[in-house]
Parts: structure tokens; sequence; C-alpha cells
């Protein structure tokens, strides 16, 4: 992926406003600074031996602009959530509503109802305004209290809602498929010849969204994870031959089960869909788990519930969205690993006792943790500073600790994975001490 065009934003036009927010051009007079077009914040900060830096692959800075594309005034900007629940939802809408209107001036903003949908008048889902006394005290709830869904909507239906509602920027607070709905929005917005900032904000427990370092709620995630795993791990020390397993979110990344992982020190194996592993044969897991408990009397497994994917011969349930569902019975690799590890201890007549744990749900249903709160907050104050200033397709990250405009094609393009070969699974490996589950 190389090119300057690819990492280039789109604006929808010239700014010409002066920003209400009253911040300065100087550096040294103890007052923020606006940020201008041309920071860049690079892509790639290694250099392999020799390799020349290439500064066409960085993003452009976000921040507040000196002048805005839109007159505050008269903004009318919408706020719509989709896909699956995440800490920090919430936080994210309070600080959009709250930043718009105290600190742009914007008098309206409207959510939308139950994600998408809440676009399609065929569902029936009125929108409602978004002031801030509407939005005071949502960020200690979990959820969404705009409600969300998955599936997809006609682009040209949700554009004609957003001209008769007279939005001018369209908050999009979702995972993967809410950035391609988003997208889908902006490109119909276009055609059409409207002036329609449509920002992204990226959303998900399961951390897979590339080109920003984490996303909100991963974090919160991670933490009752661990608490899941802890659970596991008193549960196994305390009995003979004692093992937890634990099952976890992360449908094609496993991005929470490593970091949980990690987090609670007590984990011996970690298994996660971008790593291959046997179960069966002298290298698989449960022949690990027998020499294990012979010699240090427990163990702590945890899955990622994408390992799932191996279940699957060919295809499997899906949701609304098109992705697999890995709740499903047939393709529940916690439930599947349980049987197996149980069938074959039985089989090698070794008594065990078997503990199994799947937080599911529990890991997302909660309220954002203090670091995710902060980082929610941050999102959606860049957000706002980029529709403001007419940045449309666009999605805000965090990129080495900068704040960042991703093109959403760009966002669209790639897919967000441990890689087996970096860091983060050295770190896993060297934890759990676990070896390669295959010959
Ligand atoms: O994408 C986030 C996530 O929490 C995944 O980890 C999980 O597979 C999926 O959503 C389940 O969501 P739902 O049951 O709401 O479709």
């Amino acid at each position: 992926m190389s090119g300057a065009s690819e990492w280039s934003v789109r604006n929808l036009g010239e700014r010409r406003v002066l920003s209400p927010l009253g911040l300065s051009k100087i550096a040294d007079d103890e007052i923020p600074d606006y940020v201008p077009d041309g920071m860049r914040v690079l892509h790639d900060v290694e250099l392999s031996p020799g390799e020349i830096p290439d500064t066409s692959r960085s993003f452009e800075k976000a921040g507040p602009r000196e002048y805005l594309f839109f007159d505050p005034k008269t903004t009318r900007a919408g706020i719509v959530t989709a896909g699956g629940l995440c800490p920090g939802i919430n936080n994210v809408i309070r600080s959009l509503v709250l930043h718009l209107v105290y600190k742009y001036g914007v008098q309206h903003v409207t959510g939308f109802r139950y994600g998408f949908a809440g676009l399609d008048p065929a569902s029936g889902f009125a929108p409602v305004p978004l002031g801030a006394e509407d939005v005071l005290h949502v960020h200690a709830r979990g959820g969404t209290m705009l409600g969300t869904s998955r599936g997809s909507h006609d682009p040209g239906v949700m554009v004609e809602t957003l001209a008769k509602s007279r939005i001018d920027c369209l908050f999009a607070i979702g995972g993967d498929g809410t950035m391609r709905a988003a997208h889908a929005i902006s490109e119909e917005a276009i055609k059409r010849g409207m002036n329609l900032a449509v920002v992204g904000i990226p959303k998900t427990i399961d951390n897979d969204i590339p080109f920003v370092d984490k996303t909100f709620g991963f974090e919160t995630a991670v933490s009752m994870a661990k608490i899941a795993i802890d659970a596991a791990h008193t549960e196994a020390l305390s009995a003979l031959h004692g093992i937890g397993l634990v099952r976890l979110m992360g449908r094609s990344a496993g991005f929470i089960a490593a970091h949980a992982a990690l987090a609670s020190h007590d984990v011996n194996v970690c298994l996660v869909p971008e790593v291959r592993f046997d179960v069966d044969g002298p290298h698989g897991l449960l022949a690990y788990l027998k020499r294990r408990l012979e010699t240090r009397g427990h163990a702590v497994v945890v899955v990622a519930e994408g390992c799932g994917m191996r279940l699957a011969a060919k295809d499997g349930p899906r949701d609304a969205s098109g992705n697999l569902r890995f709740a499903s019975a047939d393709l529940d690799i916690g439930t599947y690993l349980k049987e197996r590890i149980e069938h074959y201890f039985a089989e090698n007549a070794m008594p065990i006792s078997l503990k199994y744990i799947d937080p599911s749900y529990m890991l997302r249903g909660v309220p954002a943790n203090a670091i995710d709160a902060v980082f929610c907050d941050e999102l959606a104050r860049y957000a706002a500073h980029a529709a403001m200033a007419g940045k449309t397709d666009v999605m805000v990250g965090r990129w080495h600790r900068s704040f960042t405009h991703v093109p959403l094609p760009l966002a669209l393009s790639a897919k967000k994975r441990i890689d087996p070969h970096k860091e983060l699974w050295l770190a896993v490996t060297e934890t759990t001490g676990q070896p390669r589950f295959v010959a």
C-alpha cells in the first residue's frame, strides 16, 4: 500500500468560517494551538536496515482547525451507533454532543435510533433530539442510549433521510460494518453534490480495525476478561489436576485473549484464530495439557471464539451483517474443547476437574473503564473538529499516540490481526510458556 492519494482525506470545500474555539497560532502563549492541515503522522516509525523512510505513508493529523467549513450557528449534526455493543458508546455520544453544543455552538444534534435502521424510514424509528441535558448522565451506563442494530440499508434511502433532516455532519460510531456503511453514505452524498461530512469513530471490543492503535472499549473488555481468567485460575489451582478453560469474544482477531492472557500472568495456553494449533497428536493441545498437569498440577487455557472457524466445515450461521456467529452451538470452540479435554483425560484414566467459563457479553455490556472513558472523550472531540472542518469519508483514530484522520477507503482496505511474527505474540508465548501446537 503506497501512494499519497489513499492517505489523503476528502474535504468538502474551502474553510471560511473562523472557529469559535479561540485557540492560538503561537507556540508559547500557553493556549492550545490549532492544527494546520499539512501536519502528518508517519505510519511507519520502524525502519528495516537500510530502508528509506516513506513519508507518503502518513496520516493527516487530527485536531481543531482555525477555519471551519460549516458555520456552527446553522450546522445540524446527526449521530448513529451500529453493530455490537461496546463499553464507552455513551461516553462518545455525550462528548460529541457537549463538544458540538458548548464549544462550537451547534444548536441541532439528532440521534438516529437502532443503527442504520434509524436512517431508513421503512424501519419506523423516529430520530430523537440530543441536547446537553439528554446526555449528561449517560456515560455512567453501558450500551448505547440510541440503540443499535446490525445489517445494511440502501445508501440512497439513508442519504435521502439525512437530506430531509438537513443534516450537515453525520457521526457513525461502529466497527468495520459501520465504517463500510459510512463510506457508502459519503459516496452517495458526494454523488448528489451534498455537503455532508461523514466521520466515523472506530468502536469494537475486538480491536480489529486497521490503521488505529486501538478501538475504544477494548481496554474495558480486556479488564473484564481478566476477571474471568482470575476465577478460572483460582478454580484450577484449588483442585487436583484442575483445568480452567475460558472462552473469550474476538471474532476474527485474538487481541482480547492475548492481552487478557498477558494481563493475568496466569494463563498457560492462549489460542487465537491467527495462530494454527492442533488439538491431537504429540504436539497438540491435549498431550501438552497432560504433560502440564503431570508436572505443574493445574492449567489455565484461554481460547478466542474465532478459533471456532476450524469447526466450520465450509460455512456456518451468520448474523445480519454477514459475520459468522461463533456463539452458535456448532461454532462454539469453548464447549468443543471442553468436551475434547474431558474425553481425552477419561480415556487416559486421569481424573481432572475442568471448570469452563464463558463470560460472553459480560465483556462488553458494561460502562467504559477510566482509560476507555478518556479515550472516548478524545475520539469524540477529534471527530467534532474533523466534521466542523468539512472532512468527510474519514475515521478518527490514534496512531503512535497522535490523533489522526484515516480515510475510510484506506481503513476498509485492510484487516487488523495479530501478527504471529511480531512482539505481541512473542510476549504471549513468553508469558504463557506455551509451545507451538503444530508438528
Ligand atoms: O464485534 C464485536 C463482538 O463483540 C465480537 O467479539 C462477537 O463475535 C460479536 O460482537 C457478537 O456480537 P452479536 O452477538 O451482538 O452479534
